[in-house]
């Protein structure tokens, strides 16, 4: 059965802000082909085999699924993403819409996956047991989250960043520590799915001077929310401050991130 149209979902305030540097979003998401490789490498993805990815944004996961063998879906709330995705992956589908609210029958995909999106969800485990849903059953659901803040050299940013944002919609969910051992765990097990497999990966992304350093930095949603909020010449600043420790002396900058990850079975 296919879900009704989605009443409350985060779909709306998330396609616009991460829609609005499209662009250079997509460029931040091709520095992640670590996460992505590694991901196909623990699900062992067979020839064939139907996915989904939830939150797809400009589709790079899902080129590489693609010409590993998969039949490719996927859904993003940010219709300029979605446009993206396309061109990146003509013989996808990719369409506009909630993750917690997913236009697909029961039982229909072998893996679905979402990197960094589950937890932009209104209500996560809605979102988690939504996937459960549309997997097969014994299907994977894989889950990508932040890892440990002192892990991620990234965290700096956001504490510099974010306070220049809004204040939280007041329906916006509670902020939980998803990478401590357990509570992602807990939240598919609530969702009915059993976990099998939680594992962390590290690398860096690179960056070859300032200006592409923030041109990238400006683009994920809730900097863009910040943008919106304080301007673009006090996020500029608030990024290029905290992140002046990881610049090299050639004026190139490398930033290390702990990625933590959980593979469920539906
Ligand atoms: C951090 S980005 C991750 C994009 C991509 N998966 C990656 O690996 O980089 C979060 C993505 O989730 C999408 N997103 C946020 N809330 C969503 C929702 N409620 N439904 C669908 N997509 C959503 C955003 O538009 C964005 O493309």
């Amino acid at each position: 059965m296919v879900s009704p149209l989605p009443v409350k979902g985060s779909a709306p305030r998330h396609g616009d802000i991460w829609g609005a540097r499209a662009a250079d979003w997509a460029a931040n998401e091709e520095q992640q082909l670590p996460t992505y490789e590694e991901a196909l490498r623990r699900v062992r993805l067979s020839e064939g085999d139907a996915v989904l990815e939830v939150g797809c944004g400009s589709g790079v996961f899902l080129r590489l699924a693609s010409d590993r063998g998969a039949r490719v879906h996927g859904i993003d709330a940010a219709e300029a993403l979605v446009a993206l995705a396309r061109q990146r992956v003509p013989e996808a589908g990719v369409r506009v819409g909630d993750l917690q609210f997913l236009p697909y029958e029961d039982d229909r995909f072998d893996l679905i996956c979402g990197f960094n999106s589950f937890f932009f969800a209104a209500d996560m485990v809605a979102a988690l047991r939504e996937a459960g849903r549309v997997a097969k059953p014994g299907g994977q659901v894989l889950i990508q989250v932040w890892g440990r803040p002192e892990r991620c050299d990234l965290t700096a940013m956001k504490q510099a960043v974010f306070p220049l944002g809004p204040p939280p919609p007041p329906d916006a969910p509670a902020q939980l520590r998803l990478w401590e051992p357990g509570v992602l765990e807990r939240a598919v097990m609530t969702a009915g799915l059993a976990p099998l497999d939680a594992f962390d990966l590290s690398y860096a992304f690179e960056h070859p001077d300032e200006a592409t350093l923030v041109r990238l930095t400006l683009a994920p949603g809730l900097v863009v929310e910040a943008i919106r909020c304080s301007g673009e010449d006090a996020v500029r600043e608030a990024i290029v401050e905290s992140l002046a420790p990881y610049r090299r002396p050639d004026g190139s900058y490398s930033l290390e991130n702990e990625w933590h990850f959980l593979v469920a079975r539906a």
